[in-house]
């Protein structure tokens, strides 16, 4: 059984068991669909059962692929965008604070932005340490990892020379297609299949994610356990009071359908900040089309407390709150006592970190349900391989069916497209 407990006592205020039943049959029947595999994007359904798929030859050829790489760097350049980014940067960030294997490398990320600030940056970083990289796209065209990729691979043949240079670069893309992929075979570059029925946001369970993660040092073989503890879950639980996915899609569907058209994803957790970047990605590219769908934002408390804290309390009454919150952390801390106490901190000497960070979750869930915020709690005991995993398949397949829900193809992002074309006009690109 997964270890994800959604906490729905504090919404009856806002949605009624009468809201629930009302819905009950649009929710079974998104479920059907995604499950028949007869919705729209059917031939994105892929990621459905990765984790049981995935077989033991794959995981191990991408470790040992991931140690080769990590054996000769310091760091690892993760080349990449969206879904070809950011799932390694929230497993990889949530799990810092945790450790992870003595022989590891350090994750750096490139692809992901144009700002030449940024990639002056990060050569210098790379002039003094020892580096290996990991192109991923799945199309092999994107072009802000196409620019990156030639960017660090001049400075890579600076460094090490044409062949030492192709030693240090592995390739995760399309089986059969894409520039990238031609280079690639041009090279001689080892190759991770991304397939092709696994888009790109829903792409983290396969070697996109899996070799980055490996990599730096951490537990792929974990990370699927706990997705398939939850896909399990998932595929066999069909009533909304049975699975917490289901009840998640339920009671966002809902409270849209209320007005509450914004979703906070909020954490007391700092190394969750990325975790949100990622679903943030998931939900927005997945619903936000055809004039509809919930705009998904993200807070880290309790830091954004001091900003955006006074919206959430007191602004327009359209923000739900989905809070995650994590039991047990991987450090602790005590608050010193002092002898002098100017501050006047002594009244919480000698407590634990933890205990004022969780009186802070608890007084702040208060605060936003009495101001008139809804508030989904998504409770998980600790942050490891195992939850996350759990948390990856759990975030996806609710997404899948309350995109279904809402009507639309959740697996296909033709908004992207927009600016791609509008930019590549504007740069000549030839065809544009
Ligand atoms: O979810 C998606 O499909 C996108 O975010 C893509 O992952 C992103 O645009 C990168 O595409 P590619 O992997 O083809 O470079």
């Amino acid at each position: 059984m997964s270890e994800i407990k959604l906490n729905t006592q504090e919404i009856d205020k806002f949605v009624t068991l009468a809201d629930i039943n009302g819905i009950r049959s649009e929710i079974e029947s998104a479920r059907e669909v995604l499950m028949s595999g007869n919705g729209a994007g059917n031939d994105f359904l892929g990621w459905l059962k990765l984790p049981e798929n995935i077989t033991e030859n794959t995981i191990n050829a991408t470790v040992i692929e991931a140690e080769r790489l990590a054996k000769m760097s310091d760091t690892v350049v993760v080349i990449g965008i969206g879904g070809s980014y950011l799932g390694t940067r929230a497993v990889v960030e949530a799990l810092l604070a945790k450790g992870r294997k003595n022989r590891a490398a350090d994750l750096v990320y490139a692809g992901h932005t144009m700002d030449p600030d940024y990639y002056a940056q990060l050569m210098k970083r790379l002039d003094k340490e020892d580096y290996s990289v990991i192109v991923i796209s799945k199309s092999g065209t994107t072009t802000e990892p196409a620019i990156a990729f030639r960017l660090i691979r001049q400075h890579l043949e600076k460094k090490y020379g044409k062949e030492g240079a192709n030693r240090r670069i592995a390739v995760i893309t399309d089986a059969h297609k894409g520039a990238l992929h031609t280079i690639a075979n041009a090279e001689g570059f080892p190759q991770f299949v991304i397939p092709d029925n696994v888009g790109g946001r829903f792409s983290v369970l396969t070697p996109v994610g899996l070799l980055p993660i490996a990599a730096a040092g951490y537990d792929i073989a974990k990370l699927l356990a706990g997705a398939k503890e939850m896909q399990e879950e998932c595929l066999c639980c069909k009533k909304i009071e049975e699975s917490p996915a289901l009840m998640y899609a339920t009671l966002r569907n809902l409270l849209y359908r209320k007005g509450y058209k914004v979703e906070v994803l909020t954490s007391f957790k700092y190394g969750l900040r990325y975790f949100s970047e990622w679903w943030k990605q998931l939900y927005g590219e997945s619903e936000g089309k055809d004039g509809k769908g919930i705009l998904p934002c993200s807070m880290n408390f309790t830091t954004d407390l001091h900003s955006l804290g006074q919206y959430m309390q007191e602004g327009e009454r359209m923000v739900f709150e989905t809070m995650l919150e994590v039991a047990q952390s991987s450090n602790e801390f005590t608050v010193p006592s002092d002898i002098d106490n100017i501050d006047g901190l002594n009244y919480i000497a000698d407590r634990t970190l933890t205990y004022v960070n969780n009186n802070a979750l608890k007084g702040t869930r208060d605060a936003h349900l009495s101001g008139g915020v809804p508030v989904i709690g998504l409770e998980i005991p600790r942050i490891d391989e195992k939850v996350l995993g759990q948390l990856i398949y759990f975030f996806e397949f609710a997404c899948a069916v309350s995109g279904y829900t809402l009507g639309v193809n959740p697996f296909n992002q033709p908004g992207v497209e927009a600016y791609k074309t509008n930019m590549f006009r504007l740069l000549g690109k030839p065809g544009f």
